[in-house]
């Protein structure tokens, strides 16, 4: 049985990294830029005159982890890290903003119970973390609401929003799963790229703001920003990886470095420690948000590897000479460690990572191999492992499918997986997207954080003119049923 398992385990990580190591070109030095890159600024030096030393204004943050469930610990993990780190700086616990489940700390899986690590030696980052936004009121609509800074229109939670005035400086870093145009949330729906920006352009509009940072970790996450953020309105983003591929979790057991042998998860992600364990150590007055982003680039793409993601940035460039210390303040203690890019490089050895979306298996394979034999653990870690690849392998062919039935057996998969230029947004209509979402879900069930990657199939089905009851007729005939699977699942609602 063991042996089966692993070959099912290992076949599907082949076959799921297969493509997306074949989509990079990290080796030809291919990287897709963004247009917004195009007028690059080649910042860097910090004295230079427009250099904003954050004097005036408050420092606010949120933090947001997209997820639950101990297999997707790394997420929580990278926000009580980030929290540590703002502190560390100087923000205020009444300037940062958490939105973060909250079933880690004290899951059963935990093997440090009250503890949270972010590091294989790291020490507890969840001690002190504030419970703004925890289990169901991890909503997009309060996400929205704390931007905003309207408190009218929060459900839930301690009430804390980014209550700014136009001095103040902006960060916001958000962690999970994605997939094109939609990032994942504990709770339903998810957030779509569209009204992500929305919102953005409404507190820009409302002028409460002098700069805005915006870090991103997730699949496709540059498919949020691409052909969708414009400049002009002050803000800076940086996203884990472009428009079509993958991000990565790190210190993943049967990795390297891999955390200690009593944790079954990834600590972390690789472009968000890249980030952290950066300013971590600097003197942050001496570093700029470029000097970062070319860091966490390298460290990100990880080159001769077929592991790691391309970082991109997107939005107002220019801001990127300006230095983290506006947006994270700096540790004191630091006040001696100058930033200095060749020796920063080379602190750090390079770590393994393996795929956002493998590593629920990666959890449910260390805990099935772990457990003793014949033990109820083990026959659980093997169901959870059977039940995932089962629902992959669902979602896999239903789309495929639905493809064919839509536009035929040899065009199905072209139309499908088309990628748009660069510069170009996922999908013209957004609503259409929302609406065969749903559709999809009703009749072959929740994509869940797997599914997400089959975003841009629907996208391109919009994109092609696909009418809804097309689209209702083909998804019936491909999903007879929704299977009976706890993933497939829509108790907890529509994605979209
Ligand atoms: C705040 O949210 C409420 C409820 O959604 C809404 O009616 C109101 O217009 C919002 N206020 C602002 C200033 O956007
Ligand atoms: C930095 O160096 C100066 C001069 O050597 C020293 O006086 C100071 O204590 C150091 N600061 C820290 C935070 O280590």
């Amino acid at each position: 049985m063991e042996s089966f398992l692993i070959a099912i385990v290992a076949l599907l990580i082949l076959c799921l990294s297969g493509p997306v190591s074949a989509d990079r070109d990290l080796t030809g030095g291919i990287v897709r830029m963004p247009s917004e890159a195009s007028r690059f600024f080649h910042g860097g030096d910090a004295d230079e005159g427009s250099y904003d030393d954050g004097a005036q204004g408050t420092r606010w943050a949120i933090l947001i982890a997209g997820s639950n469930g101990y297999w997707n610990y790394r997420h929580q993990s990278d926000v009580c890290h980030a929290y540590q780190l703002l502190r560390k700086g100087g923000l205020k616990e009444e300037n940062i903003i958490v939105f973060m489940y909250d079933d880690i700390a004290f899951n059963r899986e935990n093997p440090r119970p009250g503890i949270i690590i972010n590091s294989p030696d790291g020490d507890d980052v969840y001690k002190g973390v504030p419970k703004d936004y925890t289990g169901e009121d991890v909503t997009v609509n309060n996400f929205f609401a704390a931007i905003l800074g309207n408190k009218t229109a929060l459900t839930g939670g301690s009430g804390k929003v980014v209550d700014s005035g136009p001095n103040d400086h902006i960060f916001i870093y958000y962690t999970d799963h994605g997939g094109p145009g939609v990032l994942g949330m504990p709770t339903s729906p998810y957030i779509y790229a569209k009204d992500l920006n929305e919102v953005l352009k409404k507190k820009h509009a409302s002028g409460t703001y002098k700069s805005l940072v915006f870090y991103l970790e997730a699949c496709e996450s540059g498919s949020i920003f691409e052909g969708l953020l414009p400049e002009g309105l002050n803000i800076y983003a940086t996203t884990a990886s472009n428009a079509e591929e993958s991000s990565w979790g790190t210190y993943c057991p049967g990795e390297y470095p891999s955390p200690p042998p009593e944790y079954e998860t990834c600590l972390g992600d690789l472009y968000s420690v890249a980030w952290m364990e950066d300013s971590d150590i600097h003197n942050l007055r001496t570093e700029n948000l470029h000097q970062q982003y070319e860091l966490v680039k390298k460290r990100t793409a990880d080159e001769n590897s077929f592991y790691g993601s391309h970082v991109m940035q997107y939005g107002d460039t220019k801001l990127s000479k300006n230095s983290l210390f506006v947006y994270m303040g700096t540790n004191p203690a630091n006040d001696n460690f100058t930033f200095v890019d060749e020796n920063s490089l080379s602190l750090r050895p390079h770590s393994k990572a393996v795929n956002q979306r493998d590593a629920d298996l990666i959890h449910f394979w260390d805990k099935f191999r772990k457990a003793p034999e014949g033990s109820p653990r083990k026959v659980e870690a093997q169901k959870q492992v059977m039940e995932a690849i089962s629902h992959r392998t669902h979602i896999d062919e239903s789309v495929k499918i639905l493809g064919k039935l839509l536009f035929g057996l040899e065009k199905g998969p072209e139309v499908l997986n088309a990628v748009r230029p660069t510069g170009q947004a996922l999908v013209d209509d957004w609503d259409c997207l929302k609406t065969l979402v749903r559709t999809f879900e009703t009749h072959c069930g929740s994509l869940s954080e797997y599914g997400m990657k089959h975003m841009r199939s629907f996208a391109n089905i919009c994109n092609a003119g696909i009418q809804i009851e097309q689209m209702v007729e083909a998804s019936a005939q491909a999903c007879p049923s929704i299977p009976a699977g706890p993933w497939s699942s829509l108790s907890k609602g529509f994605s979209a």
